[in-house]
């Protein structure tokens, strides 16, 4: 086992390479998740649902780096919705490398729901991603996370304690309820299974081509907001998420990576 896997692994029992599973992760922050913990010598689960493609390259790019070292699974997360879907896709985690160490809840659905508009769906949707998923989850992976002395990493948003974004109630619920969850399960799975969150103020902007994309003037004015004077990045989401899995004395932690923005920010729009 080459030292990088022993530099970042978690306190594996039987010292096998180490398997993370990162849900929504063909892309953004969630491939540069699987991208960083694949660099330390990870094995890597890719879960997508309509990014299959992405995940397809990413996969290829990763085992031609290492044989056999990402697998992809692709399923919509309603699936912890039916009880016989969800023991597959919990096999299909097990299938891939045996064993799983690391979780990391990172799918997420993200938009506006202003009051007046909001409907049914909208609240399933956005608490599907946001939490319930990430809960159901934790649950059913519990038993094999505990073997592994593993752990789990959740992604947050600084609008999920605090301070609101305007707008968004129905996702700042939802991801206030995953923030609680993390707090929660870190009592309630210790001392075998440690939980934590990242909670990013901007890393990625939504994608241009999607209905959340933002124009030039109000991405300055973002920035103008932001103390560091810039839009993060992916990677230093992926840095603190790695810098949790490591690090064996810190549960129920939720470390801010926003640039300092939630220091001049009352809630309020993007
Ligand atoms: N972007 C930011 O700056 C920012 C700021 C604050 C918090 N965050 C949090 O950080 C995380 C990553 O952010 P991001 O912007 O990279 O996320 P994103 O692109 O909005 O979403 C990540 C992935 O979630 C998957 N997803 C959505 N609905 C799903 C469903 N029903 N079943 C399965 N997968 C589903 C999608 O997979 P497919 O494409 O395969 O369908 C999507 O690619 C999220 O939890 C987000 O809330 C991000």
């Amino acid at each position: 086992m080459n030292q990088k896997i022993n530099a970042c692994q978690t306190e594996n029992t039987n010292n096998q390479t180490p398997v993370m599973l990162v849900t929504g992760s063909a892309r953004r922050i969630g491939a540069a998740i699987v991208k960083a913990a694949h660099s330390q010598g990870y094995h890597v689960i890719i879960h997508c649902h309509r990014s299959e493609q992405d995940a397809d390259n990413l996969a290829d790019q990763l085992n031609d780096i290492r044989a056999n070292s990402a697998k992809v699974i692709v399923a919509d997360l309603a699936i912890v919705n039916d009880g016989a879907a969800l023991e597959s896709f919990i096999e299909h985690i097990l299938k891939s490398f045996g064993q799983l160490d690391v979780l990391v809840h990172n799918a997420s659905r993200f938009y506006p729901s202003p009051l007046g508009s909001i409907d049914r769906t909208q609240w399933d949707e956005l608490f599907l991603t946001n939490a319930k998923a990430p809960l159901l989850l934790s649950q059913a992976l519990l038993p094999y996370l505990k073997r592994q002395q593993g752990c789990i990493v959740s992604l947050l948003d600084i609008h999920a304690h605090d301070r609101p974004f305007s707008n968004y109630t129905v996702y700042n619920m939802a991801k206030a309820a995953h923030r609680m969850m993390v707090q929660s399960l870190a009592l309630e799975m210790a001392p075998e299974v440690r939980v934590n969150g990242v909670a990013p103020g901007v890393n990625i902007l939504p994608d241009p081509t999607s209905d959340q994309a933002i124009d030039e003037t109000q991405q300055l004015d973002i920035i103008r907001s932001i103390p560091m004077q810039r839009i993060g990045t992916p990677n230093e989401i992926a840095h603190s998420v790695l810098y949790l899995v490591q690090a064996q004395y810190v549960t129920g932690e939720i470390i801010t990576v926003d640039g300092g923005r939630s220091l001049t920010m009352a809630g309020g729009h993007l």
